[in-house]
C-alpha cells in the first residue's frame, strides 16, 4: 500500500519540501507520496486527527506549528526535546514521535566544509524558532561564544539566556550595534532578505575570515550573500539547509541513505 507523508503549515502553498520528497521516492523507488497540506493557526489539533484518520507514515511541520506540535507527541527525542520545537513527526501505528532535523539540518553544510565551530565566535541574528534551533546547534558544538541580535531585544535575551542554559557562553545585543569583526560566523536566521530587502546588518567589516549562512533559500541570493560574496567570505546558502533537514528526515522515515543529489537537483532546478 502507497504511504502517505506531508508537510503541514500555514502558508505552505510555495513549500518545497513535495518536491524534494517525491523526487527522492522516485530515485529509491519508493511506494510514497508526499503532499502539502494547509492547517491554519488554531486548527492544529483538527488537523493532525485528520492526518491520523488516512494513517499519514510521517510529516514535517512548519510555521507556525512547530512548538504547538509539541502537545500532541507521544514520544520526544532528545534534540526534539531541547530545542522545544519540532519539525519531523512519525507515525508507528498511532503512535506520534517527535523530532527536530533544523539543528543537523543546519549544522550539517558547515561539517561537509570542514569548518571548525568548537572555540569560535558566532552572531546569530533572529530569535524566532529557526535561530532556536541553530543556537542548540553551536551550543552542541561548543562555540566559544554566541551573540543574538534581534529586532525585538526581549526576544534576544531569552534565547541568550535559552544558549546559556544549554552551557554555551552568550549575550545579546541590537542590530545597531552589531560589529561583525568580532565573530568568525554569521547567521542570518531573520526573514529579512525575503521580499529582496537589503541585508539586516551593515557587510562592509565582512572579510575572506567570515563564514556567512543565509538560512533564506529564496531568493538564494539575498543582499547579505550578495555583498559577503563580494568581500570573498565563506558563504552557506539556505538551500543547503533546507537539503540538510529533509534529507535527515527522510533518513528517519524510511531508514535508509537519502538520495541527496536527486533531492538536490529538483530542488535547485525548482529556483
Ligand atoms: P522562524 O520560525 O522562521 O524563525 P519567526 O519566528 O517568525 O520565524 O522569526 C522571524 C525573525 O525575523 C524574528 O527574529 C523577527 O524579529 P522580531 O523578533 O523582532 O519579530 C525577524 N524579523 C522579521 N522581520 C524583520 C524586520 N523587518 N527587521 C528585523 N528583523 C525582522
Amino acid at each position: 500500500m502507497v504511504k502517505t507523508f506531508a508537510v503541514i503549515g500555514d502558508p505552505i502553498e510555495h513549500s518545497l519540501s513535495p518536491s524534494i520528497h517525491n523526487a527522492a521516492f522516485k530515485a529509491l523507488n519508493l511506494d510514497c507520496t508526499y503532499i502539502a497540506y494547509r492547517i491554519p493557526r488554531g486548527e492544529l489539533k483538527e488537523g493532525i486527527e485528520s492526518l491520523r484518520q488516512i494513517k499519514i507514515a510521517g510529516f514535517n511541520v512548519t510555521i507556525p506549528h512547530k512548538i504547538e506540535m509539541m502537545q500532541y507527541l507521544d514520544d520526544i527525542s532528545p534534540e526534539c526535546k531541547m530545542i522545544g520545537a519540532t519539525n519531523t513527526v512519525s507515525n508507528d501505528n498511532g503512535k506520534f514521535t517527535g523530532y527536530n532535523t533544523d539543528m543537523d539540518g543546519f549544522l550539517e553544510p558547515i561539517k561537509k566544509r570542514n569548518i571548525g565551530i568548537s572555540g569560535e565566535s558566532v552572531l546569530v541574528l533572529g530569535s524566532g524558532g529557526a535561530a532556536r534551533a541553530i543556537v542548540a546547534g553551536f551550543a552542541k558544538e561548543k562555540a566559544k561564544k554566541i551573540t543574538i541580535s534581534n529586532r525585538t531585544l526581549q526576544k534576544a535575551q531569552a534565547l541568550s539566556e535559552f544558549a546559556s542554559s544549554l552551557g554555551a557562553e552568550a549575550d545579546y545585543i541590537k542590530l545597531q550595534n552589531v560589529d561583525v569583526s568580532k565573530y568568525k560566523f554569521v547567521i542570518n536566521a531573520t526573514s529579512v532578505g525575503l521580499k529582496n530587502e537589503p541585508s539586516p546588518i551593515p557587510t562592509g567589516a565582512i572579510n575572506a575570515n567570515h563564514v556567512v549562512y543565509d538560512i533564506i533559500y529564496m531568493p538564494m541570493n539575498t543582499d547579505l550573500i550578495q555583498q559577503s560574496k563580494k568581500n570573498s567570505a565563506t558563504i552557506i546558502y539556505g538551500y543547503e539547509m533546507l537539503l540538510g533537514q529533509a534529507a535527515l528526515a527522510f533518513q528517519i522515515w524510511h531508514r535508509v541513505q537519502a538520495p541527496y543529489e536527486a533531492m538536490k537537483k529538483v530542488l535547485l532546478g525548482g529556483f
